[in-house]
């Protein structure tokens, strides 16, 4: 596991979209995994900028996002597909046949779930895998638990968890069950980079890095993949 200090958020977001970047204009074809939430916010805003700046090109590229919450209508504002399109689709050219969001209204979840990791391997695996972290040291929606997960699946969401995302939510209308990549879906891809800033997420971050393998904590699987990075800045990293 590498892990790159930085300053500010907005060095990080330059930092990860130079990654991406690259993997793009090598195999225009690739497919990557995305995440939402706060944290990527600023690489999909540098990587509009790029693609503006006709330095990049989406039109082949494919995505598979780590999660959507379940029962929430695919147009609500809060929901994943609609945070994607808001802050990176709508703003490049990638094909909407080639965006993958799992459906969390969907009548067999189980269904779906098999069904996006056999999408996956048929698109040949992600080779780059963006995550964020929790503060309870959740990636994609794997809270902590007795043991890693597999494949994608349905799950019921942490009260941690719960009170972090509620601020998006008004009257207590956030769901409290969503569908979520697998440990092992998230492990499979061929390089994973991983953003965190802040305070809030120094525990995890610790617990990631120089913790023990756990699946209480969820990220510290990270320890064992070959080539995953950790791009933090220097609030995050305060307990290392
Ligand atoms: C989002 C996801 C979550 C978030 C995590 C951190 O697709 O899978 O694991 O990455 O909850 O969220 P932020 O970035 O909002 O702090």
């Amino acid at each position: 596991m590498e892990v790159r200090i930085f300053n500010t958020a907005d060095e990080i977001a330059v930092a990860c979209a130079d990654i991406f970047s690259e993997l793009i204009i090598k195999k225009p074809e690739c497919v990557l995994g995305l995440a939402t939430g706060a944290s990527p916010v600023k690489t999909y805003n540098e990587l509009i900028k790029r693609y503006n700046n006709g330095k990049l090109s989406f039109k082949e590229v494919k995505t598979f996002n780590l999660d959507e919450y379940c029962d929430l209508p695919r147009d609500d504002k809060n929901s994943y597909y609609t945070f994607m399109h808001e802050n990176l689709f709508n703003s490049v050219d990638i094909k909407e046949e080639n965006v993958h969001i799992l459906d969390g209204n969907a009548a067999d979840a189980d269904a779906e779930a098999k069904a996006f990791d056999a999408a996956i391997d048929k698109a040949g695996g992600i080779d780059i895998q963006l995550l964020g972290i929790g503060t309870n040291g959740h990636i994609g929606f794997n809270e902590p638990c007795d043991t890693f997960s597999d494949g994608t699946f349905k799950v019921k969401l942490t009260d941690s968890t719960i009170k972090s995302n509620s601020i998006y939510f008004e009257n207590d209308s956030m769901p409290r069950y969503a569908l979520t990549m697998g440990i092992n879906s998230i492990m499979k891809a061929k390089k994973i980079v991983l953003i965190a800033t802040g305070d809030a997420k120094a525990d995890a971050i610790k617990a990631t890095i120089d913790g023990e393998v756990t699946p209480n904590c969820p990220a510290s699987i990270l320890q064992k993949h070959p080539d995953a990075i950790l791009l933090i800045d220097k609030a995050a990293a305060k307990l290392l």
